[in-house]
């Protein structure tokens, strides 16, 4: 399973990446809002600095909007995949992207059948928002787990990248799902290897260490 994570702030994913847990970067143009710089500068130094995908998405909301953007966005680097939201005219976009052979990924999805289009046009991942369905009563994993059923029934290519994650929760039904990438927050990537028993553990074993010390110091 890949973990990607979903920030565009650049501390951020230096962080991660120094942990060895960073396998590619989701941006939205939320998260680009939140960065100081132009995003411009935002997008090259994130593509520099991760060798994995990186997604970039498109404003505009028409298939030849996007794909004038796409040609535009894979310009900062080979590690670019093509964020595109899930309409008509993105469908378009995909199916046309894909045959220029630039990668894409399906956003914003939130029904099994949305994601079978996806996969039809040509998707190279699919994106559906676990925690905005949680958010409004649904479940979220139900969908991921329906994706991933109706694309091994048809051996699709297109991998499930598991977005909107909320809690450690997601990653772990994402994970027991068998779902291909999860793209997480910050936040959450640190919390992934918290367990208050490690904790408990790790005193006792160094106070126990310690007290043997100063028992051989006194002999
Ligand atoms: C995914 O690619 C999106 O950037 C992201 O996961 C959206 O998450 P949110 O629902 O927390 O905004």
């Amino acid at each position: 399973m890949k973990f990607f994570i979903d920030t565009a702030n650049l501390e951020e994913i230096r962080k991660a990446k120094a942990l060895g847990m960073v396998d590619g970067v989701t941006t939205n143009p939320t998260l680009m809002s939140r960065e100081a710089s132009d995003w411009r500068e935002v997008a090259a130094a994130i593509c520099a600095e991760i060798d994995g995908p990186v997604s970039l998405e498109v404003i505009a909301q028409d298939a030849e909007g996007m794909i004038r953007e796409a040609r535009d966005l894979v310009g900062f680097g080979p590690n670019v995949v093509v964020k595109i939201p899930m309409t008509l005219e993105g469908i378009k976009a995909v199916r046309q992207l894909n045959s220029m052979n630039i990668a894409t990924n399906m956003t914003l999805v939130f029904s099994p059948l949305q994601a079978l289009a996806a996969a039809k046009a040509g998707a190279h991942y699919v994106s559906p928002f676990v925690g905005r369905l949680d958010d409004v009563g649904h479940e979220g994993m139900e969908l991921v787990s329906q994706i991933l059923t109706i694309y091994d029934n048809y051996m699709f290519d297109t991998q499930v990248l598991v977005a909107s994650v909320r809690s450690m929760t997601h990653v772990l039904e994402a994970a027991m799902l068998g779902a291909h990438v999860v793209t997480i927050p910050f936040k959450i990537m640190n919390q992934l290897t918290a367990h208050p028993l490690t904790d408990k553990g790790l005193k006792a074993f160094l106070a126990d260490w310690e007290k043997k010390q100063q028992t051989d110091k006194s002999q």
